[in-house]
Formats: C-alpha cells, structure tokens, sequence
C-alpha cells in the first residue's frame, strides 16, 4: 500500500483550507473545541468536562505522535477568507474500524463546509494513502453527522452500543469501499 511519508500536505476546498495540525494550534483548539454541542457524540476517551490543558494534551500526546508515526492525519479548518481562524478539525486513522473523525464550531455549522472537508480527506484517504476501506462508527442520533455520510455514499454494516462523552448510545458502524468512492465522484 503506498504511503505518504514526511509532511502532510494542506488540502484545499472550495471555501476551506485544511492545514495539518501543529502544537501552535492548541490555544485556538482549547478557545474553540470544549463545547457540549461538539462533544456528545464523540467518543468517550475525550475528556469532559474538558481540562484546560487538554487540546495541547491531545496535540502533543496523541495527534502529533500519530502524525509522525505516520498513522494519523490531522488537520484544521480554516475559511479560505480568513486562514487565521481554526474552525473545527478533520482526521483520519489507519485504525482498525473507526478512520475519520470531524468537528466544527457551531457558529460554522449547516453551510456544508464539512461536506467539503470531508470529501477532501475521503479523497485522500484513497487515492493518496492508497487505502481500499474507510470504516467510521457514528451515534445513531449525530443525525448531521449521519447525514454527511448518506450523501457520500456510504452504508451501514453493522450496529452496535458505543460510549461517548454522553454515555452509550446505539450507533452504526459505516463503510465506503475505494470502488464506492470512485463511482460516488463520477456521479457527483
Ligand atoms: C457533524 C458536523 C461535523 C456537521 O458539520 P456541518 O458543517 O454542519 O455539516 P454540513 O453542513 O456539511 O452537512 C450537514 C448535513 O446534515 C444536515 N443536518 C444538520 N443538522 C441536522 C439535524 N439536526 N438533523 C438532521 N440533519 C441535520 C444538514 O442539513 C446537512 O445535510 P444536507 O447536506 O443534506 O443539507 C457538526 O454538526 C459537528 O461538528 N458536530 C459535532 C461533532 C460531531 O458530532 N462529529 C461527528 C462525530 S461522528
């Protein structure tokens, strides 16, 4: 499988840039991330209530080693019109089952920027790391964030009770074959 090795590229879409991730990052991430609206369907490794130093916890202890290691992609994202402003995140994992994860900041929501972003890493994902499956778990009641993945062409192959900063909560687990994609593209 071919992989990227060394920096990740900042990808761009129509109205966002999406920058890798950088220790520089975590004040905007803290000032930014720590709300019950964006964390309640995530899972629940993330800590809550959310400590003062966790988005530079998470940056040094996870998402920065991931990305040298070469097995996690993190970026921000930031509108094309403002680039010093961070948004929300996107990232991906070469881990068994659950590899994408998203957030965006409220104000930010229902203008299909994550749609965008989203489909910029999926197009990563596969044509860039060379990955044939992209699985991710998603609360049956994230109806947003079901939503982005209905429209990409994704199905549901399984169900089952995951725990999240909210508690457990039946959700289902989504697939995207690399074929799938590409046919996904085509058509859109
Ligand atoms: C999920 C999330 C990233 C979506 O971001 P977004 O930029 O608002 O998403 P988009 O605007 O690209 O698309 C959202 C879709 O869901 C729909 N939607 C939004 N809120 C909805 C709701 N409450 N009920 C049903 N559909 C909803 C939108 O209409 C849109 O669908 P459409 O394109 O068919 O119109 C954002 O809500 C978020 O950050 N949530 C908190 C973190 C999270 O749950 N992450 C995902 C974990 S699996």
């Amino acid at each position: 499988m071919p992989q990227i090795s060394g920096t990740i590229p900042t990808l761009e879409t129509k109205r966002l840039s999406l920058q890798p991730l950088t220790l520089a990052d975590a004040p905007a991430i803290q000032a930014t991330f720590p709300q019950w609206q964006i964390v309640r369907f995530l899972a629940s490794h993330v800590p809550w209530p959310y400590p003062p130093d966790g988005a530079e916890t998470f940056l040094r202890n996870v998402a920065l080693p991931g990305m040298a290691r070469g097995d996690e992609w993190h970026w921000s994202l930031r509108p094309k019109a403002d680039p010093g402003t961070l948004i929300g995140g996107i990232s991906l994992m070469a881990r068994e089952g659950d590899n994408r994860g998203f957030w965006i900041a409220p104000d930010w929501q229902g203008q299909g920027l994550m749609s965008e972003a989203a489909a910029a890493v999926t197009e990563f994902w596969f044509e860039d790391l060379g990955r044939e499956v992209l699985h991710i778990p998603k609360a049956v009641d994230n109806l947003a964030s079901r939503r982005i993945s209905e429209r990409s062409g994704m199905r549901v192959i399984r169900t089952e009770t995951r725990n999240y900063v909210s508690g457990p909560h039946p959700a289902e687990i989504w697939e995207l074959t690399a074929a799938e994609w590409r046919a996904h593209r085509q058509g859109s």
